[in-house]
């Protein structure tokens, strides 16, 4: 049976980050089929309110891969920010550690839960595609509105259930896989503005227009089998999933919806 819900089981998802080749695979589907080629890291990272000496945390960092962005541009490696990365799993802080070696950014292992930092530390705080993953997410919440100074901000970026786990769930309706329906994701576009109100005085969501068009389907079955939240996927349905999403394509393509967006909140 597939669960949805292990989506935040803790076990299943430090397993999954053990190394960061589940997440590189994800996000090489992304690349290679996104609609959109201005891709969501970047535009995320092009509305980060950096300015000089700026005290930047990002939690659950994974392959730090934001920070391409920085690097690439001169200008803000002159502001002389304080920008800390980090992740709970010990195979993605090894990664950071070893590909930001000798740059200007300090690596820590960190759980949003339990972030170990004195309160009103950080001007910026970036927690992306993260806090689905979270159990308790009213502790990570107040977690990080305690370290975030009075006048700082909290971006999240998060997916929608409009999008591919719509789309996925509609196949597995049609094709009678069993799943649970009863879909408890912790942190989505949906239920974000509502879970984060709770702790912030000023919320605001902003979406990323995209959609995957896909020509090689074996490549979409290789990330649906790679996500936590689908750990129990057998693999007696690959053929049958193939055949199925091979029927769907029109002109050639498997057209998929994306729904991506981030939130942004303030304390007052
Ligand atoms: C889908 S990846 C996102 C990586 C990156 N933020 C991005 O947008 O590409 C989720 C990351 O969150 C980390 N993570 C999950 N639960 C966490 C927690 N409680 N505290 C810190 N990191 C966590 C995982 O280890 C993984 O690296």
């Amino acid at each position: 049976m597939i669960d949805i819900n292990n989506m935040s089981d803790k076990t299943a998802i430090k397993e999954q980050y053990k190394n960061s080749d589940n997440l590189k695979l994800r996000k090489g589907l992304h690349e290679k089929y996104s609609v959109n080629k201005v891709g969501f890291q970047k535009w995320m990272f092009e509305q980060y309110p950096f300015r000089a000496k700026m005290k930047v945390l990002e939690l659950g960092s994974g392959r730090g891969e934001l920070w391409n962005y920085y690097f690439e541009n001169e200008m803000l490696q002159g502001y002389e920010m304080d920008i800390t990365v980090s992740d709970f799993s010990d195979g993605m802080v090894d990664y950071l550690q070893h590909t930001l070696q000798g740059k200007r950014i300090s690596v820590r292992k960190i759980d949003i839960l339990n972030i170990p930092f004195e309160g009103d530390m950080f001007d910026l705080i970036i927690a992306n595609s993260m806090l689905y993953h979270v159990k308790d997410i009213d502790l990570a919440l107040s977690e990080v509105k305690r370290v975030l100074k009075k006048d700082g901000l909290f971006y999240c970026a998060t997916f929608g259930m409009n999008g591919t786990t719509r789309h996925l769930f509609k196949a597995l309706d049609e094709l009678g896989i069993p799943y649970n329906h009863e879909a408890n994701v912790s942190f989505t576009l949906q239920n974000g503005m509502q879970l984060l109100k709770k702790h912030f005085g000023r919320v605001k969501r902003y979406d990323y227009e995209d959609a995957l068009l896909i020509d090689k389907v074996e490549d979409y079955l290789e990330y649906i089998y790679s996500m936590a939240s689908l750990k129990g996927l057998d693999w007696k349905y690959y053929d049958i999933l193939l055949n199925y999403f091979h029927s769907q394509k029109v002109n050639g393509y498997l057209h998929i919806p994306k729904e991506y967006g981030m939130f942004v909140a303030g304390k007052e």
